[in-house]
């Protein structure tokens, strides 16, 4: 079965470790109770050992970014292989937010390159800032994908997911509408296809993200006909995010 994606990012939230194992112990209560959803929540580096649970339990951990180098002298890094070792599955690489603070697309595609080796999935976050009556954030969008995944090796295509996250709809008062969800991800996985050929475009999972929450999770992929969600606010709100995913694991 195909399961349903969702992803927490929590970014730099909350700001304890005694939070965050709360927030993580009541989310893997509810994820371990459902059967359509694959759950991840990804803490903060520094609290992601303490909010990992039983290993049979269905809640998967990730991670918000990953370094761009395999290991040595890089003040401040965390490699892929040691997120790997800390029993990370999935690593959001991109996100607008590390985007906006200086990875470019070269940056991103070795980060990707890196958490494949490790055997991490990677979640390669891709958005326009803006959109434009001529169109030409698509063109921008293209690049921005077509770029990122440079130097991957057709055979590793099935392992990436892309999340599709236009930057203006993000920490944003209302999410994009549906009926242009559906378009976006067309597309995601036309220029996907472009890269690695037609069955690998038809195969990629497409995510949404920008200000997704309870209220509008089931119309979004139901009409938005994507295959899961990337929450930001809304993933460290326990019962907000525990009402979204029971929410998705009934569609
Ligand atoms: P948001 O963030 O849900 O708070 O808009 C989404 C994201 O940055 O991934």
């Amino acid at each position: 079965m195909n399961k349903k994606l969702i992803v927490g990012n929590w970014k730099m939230n909350p700001g304890t470790l005694g939070e965050a194992k709360i927030i993580a112990r009541k989310v893997r209560r509810i994820a371990d109770g459902l059967s359509s959803v694959e759950t991840v929540i990804c803490p903060p580096y520094v609290f992601v050992c303490g909010c990992s649970g039983r290993s049979q339990s269905r809640l998967r951990l990730g991670a918000q970014d990953v370094s761009q180098e395999y290991g040595g002298a890089h003040t401040g890094e965390v490699g892929a292989n040691m997120l790997r070792d800390i029993g990370v599955k999935y690593v959001l690489v991109g996100h607008s937010e590390r985007r906006k603070i200086g990875d470019t697309d070269e940056i991103v595609s070795k980060k990707l390159v890196l958490s494949i080796n490790a055997g991490l999935i990677p979640i390669l976050c891709v958005g326009e800032e803006i959109r434009d009556e001529g169109g030409a954030y698509l063109e921008t969008l293209k690049k921005q994908i077509k770029e990122s995944l440079f130097g991957i090796a057709k055979k590793y295509a099935g392992t990436i997911i892309m999340a599709y996250e236009p930057v203006w709809a993000i920490g944003a008062k209302q999410a994009m509408i549906s009926s242009q969800i559906c378009e976006m991800a067309i597309f995601v996985k036309k220029v996907f296809a472009d890269v690695f050929g037609a069955e690998a475009g038809m195969k990629v999972k497409v995510l949404y993200g920008g200000s997704v929450n309870k209220n509008n999770a089931d119309d979004i992929i139901r009409a938005g006909k994507v295959d899961g969600l990337l929450v930001g606010r809304d993933s460290i709100d326990v019962s907000s995010f525990s009402e979204l995913l029971k929410i998705v694991d009934r569609i």
